[in-house]
């Protein structure tokens, strides 16, 4: 673990809205850091700050106060511009809702990010039918949303977050909207996934979701109460998951977060 790169890296990090007279501090001085190839689930009651941090981690907002860096990069260094070039590189967001075209074709939906990416044409369907073969739908790349169960949806959502090829994939509550079996087959991706040597940070409330990361961080009232361990602490492994970081874990490989065009993300 010590050889292995820090991915992300938060210092004091605070998030306060101004409602009207009243102040929301949604973050109240989180400071964390990530290495690269680990799992991570982030777990906390509703309204703790989970998707406050999953958005300045995406960097889809910015914080009050604190330093955010990815890859040693300072976030609150860049310009809006910039900050979306970094996103759309490095990073890939699933949510709860897949937030998939109704008629078009799983590959469509795959090769959309891609577009922005300046890829496209036979090399972009391509791309797309390769990531969806990664999250085992090689054979669904013509079926459209209706024709997909709820898990295979969110597939098909997790591959188009993929197809960039981020080195973090972020997934705010990715099982929220399943049952247990077809929230099952997005864990065992995020298995492969992270097998594979992708970054992934999983925000859920649920305790059997969080169970299966390897580093389980528990969110209260905008700090970090508690850290099953990982880069940066001191805490050893072995936290409520019982699991140890695995070798496989340091690999030199990328972290995925899944990608939006839009903030179509919801708070709460
Ligand atoms: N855009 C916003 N404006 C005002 N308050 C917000 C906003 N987003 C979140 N909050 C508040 O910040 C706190 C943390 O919210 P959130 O990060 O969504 O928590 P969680 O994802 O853990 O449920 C809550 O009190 C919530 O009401
Ligand atoms: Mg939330």
């Amino acid at each position: 673990m010590t050889d292995s790169s820090v991915l992300i890296d938060m210092q004091n990090l605070t998030k306060v809205y101004q409602m009207g007279e009243t102040k929301v501090v949604a973050l109240d001085g989180v400071s964390l850091s990530i290495d690269e190839g680990e799992y991570v689930a982030i777990v906390g009651t509703s309204g703790s700050g989970k998707s406050t941090l999953m958005n300045i981690v995406g960097l889809l907002d910015r914080p009050t106060d604190g330093v955010y860096q990815i890859r040693g990069q300072s976030a609150g260094e860049l310009t809006g511009r910039q900050l979306a070039d970094l996103r759309n590189r490095e990073i890939g967001f699933v949510f709860q809702q897949f937030n998939l075209l109704a008629r078009a074709p799983a590959w469509r939906q795959v090769e959309l990010p891609l577009f922005y990416a300046n890829v496209a044409g036979s090399a972009a369907r391509e791309r797309a039918l390769e990531t969806l073969a990664q999250v085992g739908l090689a054979d669904r790349a013509d079926h459209k949303p209706e024709e997909l169960s709820g898990g295979q949806q969110q597939r098909v959502a997790i591959a188009r977050a993929l197809v960039n090829r981020p080195s973090l994939l972020l997934a705010d509550e990715p099982t929220g909207a399943l049952d247990t079996r077809t929230g099952e087959e997005v864990l065992a991706l995020f298995e492969k996934l992270h097998e594979e040597g992708l970054t992934l940070v999983i925000i859920t409330h649920d305790q059997e979701v969080a169970e299966r990361a390897r580093r389980v961080i528990t969110m209260r009232d905008g700090v970090v109460i508690s850290d099953s361990g990982g880069a940066g602490t001191a805490a050893a492994g072995g936290g409520s998951n019982g699991l140890s970081e695995p070798a496989l874990a340091s690999l030199p490989r990328p972290v995925a977060i899944v990608q939006v065009e839009e903030k179509v993300y919801e708070a709460g």
